[in-house]
This record gives C-alpha cells, structure tokens and sequence, in this order.
C-alpha cells in the first residue's frame, strides 16, 4: 500500500485530521502516518510511534491505562508485568487516573527530567518541556555511540552517553532510574533478543526518535520482561556508578581530550552544555 502517510518521512504528507484517533487515509492499520494539526505528542519517542503507527488512539488523546498497556504489548512485545507497571507507575507519578492525552507527558519533572538524550531541558520555570527531538542532541548521540561495536549503541555506550550529560547536572534517584530505564528498553525492545550484549542499531534509532517511526516490516520478535530489562538498566547504572567513582574512564572525555586537540570540539557543543537553550 502506498499513500502520503507512509512516504512522509522526508515530505510534508498531505494535511488531513485524526479526528477520534482515527487516520483516514491508514484506515485500520499499523502502516505509519506522522502526526498531523491537532494531534497531542509526548517527549517519548516510544508512544509517539505507537500513536504514528495506530496501536495507541493517533490523535494520541483519550488515552486510558488499559489502551497503554495494551499498546506496549502488542506495539512492542513487553511483557504484561512490565507494561503494567510502567502504565500504572506513570498514571500515578501524573496523578491522572482518568484518561491522558501524550502531551501530559511533558510536564516537567513529573516522569520528564533534564539532562534527555534527545530533548532540550525545560526552560526555567516552563511547566512543560520540548515534545519535539532536537536534532543536534540525536546527531551527538550517533556520533558518540558506537564505540564498542560499530554502527550500534549498546548499553555501555548509553552509560559513558548519559555519565556525560550529567556531569553538569545529576538527577536525583527517580528521575535518574527512568533515564537509565527508557533507554535499556528501547535497546531491549528494538535491539532483538540479544540487544543486551549487541546493542541497537544506530540508524533504527536515529529512525525511531527522529521520525518516531518503528522499522519497515516491525514486529516484536520477543518478549521483553521485566527482570530482563532491570539486569539491562543496572549495567547502564553499574557503569555510570563506577564513571562517577573514578574507577572508570570515561571513553568519550578521551575522544573529546583528542578531538578538541584536533580544533574539532563543536562538534560536541550541545553535549557540554546540555542545559543550554537554543
Ligand atoms: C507507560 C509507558 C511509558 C511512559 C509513560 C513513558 C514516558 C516517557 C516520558 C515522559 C519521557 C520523557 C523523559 C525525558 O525527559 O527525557 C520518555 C522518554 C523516553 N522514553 Fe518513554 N515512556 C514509556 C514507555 C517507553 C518504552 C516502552 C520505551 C522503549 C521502547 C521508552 C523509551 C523512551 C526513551 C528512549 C526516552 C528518552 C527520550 C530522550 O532522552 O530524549 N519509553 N518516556
């Protein structure tokens, strides 16, 4: 099937409503259709793309806890004990317990923190932060993943990635553990049953965050569990403990020591600062 919705990663597909969560021109389906005027997006890329791909309302309003536990495990293969949880520990750190819409999301330090892999800080005193993935922090996170097998972000990379960004400006425990936690899931998820060790590749994310849009062809080719992605996130926190510590080198202070040798440090601009506002 071919139509504008599933061409429009690089062109402006044809405007048109998602009036009751519905597309018009993808029907029933899971074929891709960006979002369109009206339609309510988060700063996860994860529900942005099951709300692109119609396994959460595509208006991404109306939301109940149920239609998100549904959509994590069918959209993305998690177990139901980990999509339980995850629905249910965020309708309460909201404090919505009737149906949300995407955009509630992005209330500032409720689940959103600073310091985003791939978001701008909230600007002072915002209640809400940026919804959109700003491009120079995706690009600084190709360019400093990979290091430990090519052309993929693995564990280890996320750990020296997010070691970096916090220097600046740790986060405190809760926030900490969900930054640690959205990405184990989406190498998890995305990465295939051995992502653990083989990371994901980088142009799926880049893909996946950019476009908020899931691989041609996708389906879930395992269950992602819950003490699976919790031994996933605790090699992201053993490694950013033992950075923090002194007890390991950062990768990326050396290649940036190298780099700015080099006259190319602002490559690395947004990664100094992640604060700093455009
Ligand atoms: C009920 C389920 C979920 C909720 C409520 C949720 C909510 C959020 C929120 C509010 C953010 C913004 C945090 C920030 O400030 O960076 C976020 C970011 C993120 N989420 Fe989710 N999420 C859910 C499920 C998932 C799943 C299943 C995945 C992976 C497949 C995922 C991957 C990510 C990633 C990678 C980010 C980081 C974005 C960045 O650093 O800029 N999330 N999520």
């Amino acid at each position: 099937m071919s139509h504008h919705c599933q061409t429009s990663t690089s062109t402006i597909a044809a405007q048109h409503e998602h009036k009751g969560g519905f597309c018009p021109v993808v029907g029933d389906t899971h074929a891709y259709c960006p979002h369109h005027k009206g339609d309510s997006r988060s700063p996860c890329p994860a529900l942005n793309a099951l709300a692109n791909h119609g396994y959460l309302p595509r208006d991404g309003k109306n939301i109940s806890v149920f239609g998100l536990i549904r959509a994590l495990v069918e959209g993305y293969g998690l177990s139901t004990t980990l999509a339980l949880l995850l629905s249910i520990g965020a309708v309460f750190i909201l404090g919505q317990f009737r149906k949300i819409s995407l955009a509630d999301l992005a209330r500032h330090n409720l689940i959103e923190h600073d310091a985003s892999l791939f978001h701008r800080d909230a600007r002072k005193g915002q209640e809400y932060a940026p919804r959109c993935p700003d491009c120079s922090l995706l690009k600084a996170v190709v360019h400093q993943g990979g290091y430990y097998k090519p052309g993929r972000i693995t564990l280890e990379d996320v750990a020296n990635i997010r070691a970096k960004r916090e220097v600046h400006g740790p986060l405190d425990f809760t926030h900490a553990e969900i930054a640690r936690g959205e990405m184990a899931i989406a190498i998890g998820v995305l990465g295939g049953p051995n992502a653990d060790k083989e990371g994901l590749d980088l142009e799926v994310l880049k893909t996946w965050v950019k476009y908020e849009r899931l691989p041609d062809g996708w389906k879930p080719d395992h269950t992602q569990g819950l003490y699976h992605t919790y031994k996933m996130a605790k090699v992201v926190r053993d490694r950013m403990n033992a950075i923090k510590s002194g007890k390991l080198k950062n990768v990326l202070d050396e290649a940036d020591a190298t780099e700015a040798a080099m006259g190319m440090s602002a490559a690395h601009a947004p990664q100094v600062s992640p604060t700093s506002q455009r």
